[in-house]
């Protein structure tokens, strides 16, 4: 459990289980389509939601124990995750052991109050409370807010590749963090 740094809500955070398959997939869609529906055509964007947010990969990734997954929560109403995995390795990011930052999203009216932060630290622990030696994340290349964000956490640039999304690809940049204490 831990308290919002202005301490007029309090944020718990705790790892996602089976019966929160159905909130996951509405928060993972509703954050997803708030970030980039300017940006992706409709069409492209239904399809990745299908996909990306359907019940049944809500599930696999709650029920896989590679996945590190955790929420959020206002008062009980789930308003944010995290989510790692290990994934293939891309060139540039060195070193044994490590894990993708894969989401990290929280829910707009949620913003500016600790909570992305209180979530990666938790995620990042996790991490290394597994073994993990470094994490990395793809972002967006004009999300600089993010970007902004993981310097900030101590993520550094490393090099970027095109991300394909339906009938459009767009610019990703890498980025890295040892987890080392
Ligand atoms: C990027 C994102 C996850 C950050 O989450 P967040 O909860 O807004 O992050 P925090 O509040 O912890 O930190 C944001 C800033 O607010 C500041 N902040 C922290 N606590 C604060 C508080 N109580 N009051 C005001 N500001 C605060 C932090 O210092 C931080 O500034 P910094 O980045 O310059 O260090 C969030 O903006 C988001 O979900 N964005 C859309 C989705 C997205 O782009 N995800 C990344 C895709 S790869």
């Amino acid at each position: 459990m831990k308290t919002m740094p202005n301490g007029d809500k309090t944020l718990s955070i705790r790892p996602a289980e089976e019966r929160d398959a159905d909130l996951l997939a509405d928060l993972g869609t509703r954050t997803f389509s708030d970030a980039y529906s300017r940006t992706l055509s409709a069409e492209d964007l239904d399809d990745y939601l299908h996909k990306a947010f359907s019940r049944k990969q809500m599930l696999e990734d709650i029920t896989d124990p590679d996945v590190l997954l955790f929420l959020g929560l206002i008062s009980n109403t789930l308003c944010a995750y995290i989510k790692l995995q290990p994934t293939s390795v891309r060139e540039c990011i060195c070193g044994a052991n490590q894990i993708e930052l894969l989401r990290l999203y929280v829910l707009c009216g949620w913003r500016d109050r600790g909570i992305g932060t209180a979530l990666m630290d938790v995620g990042l622990k996790a991490a290394r409370d597994k073994a993990y030696k470094s994490c990395w994340l793809k972002v967006w290349d004009e999300n600089t807010k993010a970007i902004d964000f993981y310097t900030n956490k101590g993520f550094a640039i490393l090099g970027n590749e095109p991300y394909p999304v339906g009938s459009t690809s767009r610019n990703v940049v890498l980025m890295a963090c040892p987890l080392e204490e």
